[in-house]
Formats: structure tokens, sequence, C-alpha cells
């Protein structure tokens, strides 16, 4: 039988030219070697690699792997160090329609159930929990988001707008708009739709009727009265 000596190991190889990996560290005792017959162990001297030898390299490799994983724990650990852990109630300030109100509230609790059940602002509706209807808009320092899925400890220190806010002596110019274009049958998705529109029309105030289809394609009205809400707010990027 001839081989190929590498460093440690020997490659050996058969009769057939079939080359074999071998341990030298295990081949005291198991020189006799060659044939596939016989129990298992004969199986693996003659082969050179054993079932010990294999889980040894299998520990090792473990090893070496939880070695190269540990900094990336070690340093979320640290990253979670300074967080608070909440449980139970917990009074906290919202700032809502410029007004700052002490609420009670969960780690659960939404924005939405602070909203409409605590501060009895009801423009935002519970129409679906995942917010893929859009009829819980409301504006988080400037930007839309569904109060649904929004966590109310979550928002302290930013600045909660409902539709609420744009009423008063001086309307804003989209609710005024919906209005003049008869944008609603029911209404339970208009104030989702006002709050999202005037959202775009601060970014897009110059939108064409597709881009306005596009920016207001995650709000739903189950009453279909699409075509006159896309109307209005094409009316509003021109001054109403
Ligand atoms: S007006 Fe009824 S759901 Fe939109």
């Amino acid at each position: 039988m001839e081989g190929v000596s590498q460093s440690s190991f020997t490659l050996p190889s058969d009769s057939n030219g079939v080359i074999r990996m071998r341990d030298p560290a295990n081949e005291s005792g198991n020189s006799t070697g060659g044939g596939s017959s016989g129990t298992r162990s004969s199986e693996n001297s003659s082969s050179g690699f054993s079932r010990r030898a294999f889980l040894r390299g299998s520990s090792a490799a473990a090893a070496a792997a939880a070695m190269v994983a540990r900094p990336e724990t070690a340093s979320a650990q640290k990253a979670n160090q300074g967080a608070e852990v909440v449980s139970g109630f917990k009074t906290i300030t919202l700032s809502v329609n410029v007004q700052k109100h002490q609420v009670n509230v969960e780690p659960r609790t939404t924005l939405l159930e602070v909203l409409r059940y605590q501060l009895d602002l009801t423009g935002a509706k519970p129409v679906s929990q995942d917010g893929s209807s859009g009829a819980s808009t409301v504006l988080i320092d400037g930007r839309p988001v569904m109060a649904s899925t929004t966590l109310a400890i979550a928002c302290e220190g930013k600045q909660i707008q409902t539709v609420e806010s744009f009423g008063g002596a001086q309307p804003d110019s989209a609710p005024v708009a919906f209005v003049q274009h008869d944008a609603q049958q029911c209404g339970f998705c208009t104030p989702g739709f006002v709050v999202a529109a005037r959202a775009f029309l601060d970014k897009h105030p110059h939108a064409t009727e597709e881009e306005i289809r596009q920016g207001l394609n995650g709000n739903i009205c189950r009453c279909g009265t699409y075509a006159n809400v896309i109307q209005a707010v094409l009316s509003a990027t021109k001054g109403g």
C-alpha cells in the first residue's frame, strides 16, 4: 500500500488507488488495515477515521464557533443593560394636539386605546388591529402612523396629532376638501384618510392624481368612495 504523507496525517491509497484518510495517533494496534469485512471497530481503524476522532473534531469545531459567537452575545447584553424593563401600570405624559396629558398605561397599551378610552379622542378608529385599514392613522412628529399598532409607552416625548386638531375656526384644508367633494359615505374611514392626506400633502404639495393614488393606498374605504377622496386631495394640491 502506498501513501502520501502530509504533515501529521497520512493519506494512504489502497490497491485500487482509492485514497483513505488515516490519523497516525490512532494507528497503534491497528496496522492490519485493508478490507471492508469485520466489525465496526475494524472498519474505523482500517480507514483511520474513528468515531471518537470525529466526535473530538466536532467538539473542537463547536467550541470554536461558540468563541466566535460570544463577542456578539456580549455586545448585545451590554446594549440591553441600560434598557428599562416595565411591567404593570405606569403613568406617562403624552403630548396630544399640543396639550400634555398624564395617562396610565401598561406596556401593551396601544396609542389608539389611550386616545379613545382615556382622552376621549375618538376620531382614529379601531377598524383593524393590524393597521391594515389605515383607519387609526395619526401623526407622530409629523409622520403618519397607525395608532392601533403603536404602543403608547413608546410615544413619550413625541408630538401626537389627531384628526380632532384639524377642525376649529380655521380648519385644515384637507377635511375642507373632503367635505367639498363629498368624499365620505359612512365616514368610518374618513378620519384616517384625512390625516393620511394631510401627511401626504405636506410632503407632496403638487402631487399628480397617480401619485395621490399611490400615496394613499395604505387606507381602505369599504364604501368605495375612492374617486371622491382622490378628487378631494387633488383639489387640495391646487389650493382647494
Ligand atoms: S366612507 Fe364608509 S368606509 Fe369609507
